[in-house]
């Protein structure tokens, strides 16, 4: 039990600590486009089941669901400051000149794939097709503006 509460206080404190003063730019952008890579690995799961390339399957949708509701969050840790460069990157310039805007567009994907892990649980396929569409709005908002193709 006591060990049990130290694991969780050490992991608190490893999450407080800002990425950039601890990791390399080259290891934040790394950590990032893995964030990606994995919120997109499982976003394009769902988009072939709507767009019928696979067969409908509420279980596997809400499971793809929680898994970018789960990565969602992590996304704005990539970003660090001093990460603009230090490895090969999409990652526009834009966003630590514009970081509010950034952020706000980083919270969209939390509150989209959030909203998208509920319906997976509770809406039906109407519900979950009408916020996996909002969900991909989210990314695109943020992908026009600050990766570069
Ligand atoms: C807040 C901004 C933002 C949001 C929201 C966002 N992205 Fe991204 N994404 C980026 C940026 C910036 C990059 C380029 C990162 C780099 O190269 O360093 C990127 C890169 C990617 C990549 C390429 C990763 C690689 O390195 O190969 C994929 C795939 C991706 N995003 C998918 C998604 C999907 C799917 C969503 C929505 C569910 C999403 N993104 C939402 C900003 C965002």
């Amino acid at each position: 039990m006591k060990s049990a509460i130290i694991a969780v206080a050490v992991t608190a404190a490893g999450v407080v600590l800002p990425a950039a003063a601890q990791h390399k730019p080259e290891q934040v952008i790394h950590y990032r486009q893995a964030a990606m890579t994995m919120i997109g690995w499982n976003f394009g799961t769902l988009g072939a089941m709507i767009k019928g390339k696979t067969a409908w399957d509420a279980q596997e949708f809400a499971l793809r669901a929680d898994r970018i509701a789960a990565l969602a969050p992590q996304v704005l840790e990539g970003f660090a400051k001093g990460s603009e460069k230090g490895a090969t990157t999409d990652a526009k310039a834009a966003i630590w000149t514009h970081f509010d805007d950034f952020k706000s567009k980083s919270d969209a994907l939390v509150t989209q794939s959030k909203a998208l892990s509920e319906a997976a649980h509770t809406g039906g396929e109407a519900a979950m097709k009408d916020q996996f569409r909002k969900t991909a709005e989210a990314c695109k908002a943020c992908h026009e503006k600050y990766k570069a193709d």
